[in-house]
């Protein structure tokens, strides 16, 4: 049976049933509720039931007192629905509603999936996982105290790994570090998440993504949580790369519902490209001479992303409607 959800203050509705809990249905709806643990255990989903009936299901005493179950406190990752309900929460509307956190993580697989690109999964402790906006990024704490950047690259609701991309920078320490030394089951640690770079919903514009390189990592994240919640509005992927070996995930782009242009700017005759060739930015104004009615997401190498926002902006592209993130290398050797 479905119950009928009503957030307060926001207005906002969805449903749900009795076997699905507050918190997961109201992530399905693409509601973003405050979460820590989804598990009982930190008590970052707790809020108010207003109104109707819910079951408590497996909360603890220690993460929500009898005393707030009197009030009409309820965790949301365990409570579900036994009447139509008014929750009063507070919904995550922007980066600055999330906490950043500290945590430490477990390296669960290594994956070559390039000479010079490596796949990073990554395990949180056990009651633990990471909220965050598609887009965003997290920073591992090296011993020598400096930190390294990178974008998380699947969607929040496939959370049960962090998965970065990295790509190996000539001189890097770190970088040499995870393509020669990292085995699996090394702990690591880092903050997150970080950055502001991430899907504004609100607009209804046509959206073209730009990436370059392993710049595909957050646009992969912002595409599959869009399509996980019924994304409506056109999505143009333009993934840029020297050669084809640099498209690393090679069929992915193609299995989503988006129109999708790879770009190789250096292909070698090995590569047999016939696709198309030149600067990513270039073959996106090709095909959009006029982007006054566009919104661009970008992710690449400073160079790139300078180039792309100062020709896209000649093309009417409003300045607000340009979202980037642009990789900062560490220096050489550090
Ligand atoms: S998300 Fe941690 S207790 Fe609900």
């Amino acid at each position: 049976m479905a119950f009928q959800i009503s957030l307060s203050p926001s207005g906002h509705h969805y449903t749900s049933d009795a076997t699905t809990t507050l918190l997961e249905a109201a992530l399905a709806a693409g509601f973003t509720l405050p979460y820590g643990c989804r598990n009982g255990a930190c008590g970052s989903c707790k809020g108010k039931v207003l109104a109707g009936e819910i079951d408590h299901g497996k909360a603890q005493p220690n993460v929500l007192s009898d005393d707030e179950r009197a009030k009409g406190m309820a965790l949301f990752c365990c409570a579900t629905a036994r009447s139509d309900l008014t929750l009063e929460c507070r919904e995550v509307g922007n980066a600055k509603d999330i906490p950043v956190r500290m945590l430490p993580c477990r390296v669960q697989k290594i994956e070559r999936v390039a000479e010079d690109v490596i796949i990073l999964s990554l395990k949180l402790p056990t009651n633990e996982r990471l909220q965050f906006l598609p887009g965003q990024y997290i920073e591992f704490l090296l011993k020598d105290g400096k930190r390294r950047a990178f974008s998380i690259a699947n969607a929040p609701h496939s959370d049960e790994f962090v998965t970065v991309h990295i790509r190996r920078v000539d001189g890097g320490a770190f970088t040499a570090h995870v393509f020669e030394t990292m085995k699996e089951k090394e702990i690591l640690r880092f903050n997150g998440p970080l950055g502001s770079f991430y899907l504004r919903e609100e607009s209804t514009k046509p959206i073209i993504f730009v990436a370059g390189g392993t710049g595909f990592a957050p646009i992969k994240s912002i595409i599959e949580h869009a399509l996980h919640h019924g994304e409506k509005r056109q999505m143009h992927l333009y993934w840029g790369a020297q050669n084809r070996a640099g498209l690393y995930l090679p069929e992915l782009p193609s299995s989503w519902p988006v129109h999708y242009v790879p770009v190789l700017s250096n292909a070698e005759a090995s590569d047999a490209w016939q696709g198309r060739s030149g600067f990513v930015h270039h073959a996106v104004l090709a095909d959009f001479p006029d982007l006054a009615d566009a919104q661009v997401y970008a992710c690449g190498s400073p160079a790139m992303i300078d180039a792309a926002r100062a020709d896209f902006i000649r093309a009417g592209l409003p300045e607000e409607d340009f979202f980037a993130d642009a990789f900062s290398l560490a220096p050489l050797g550090s």
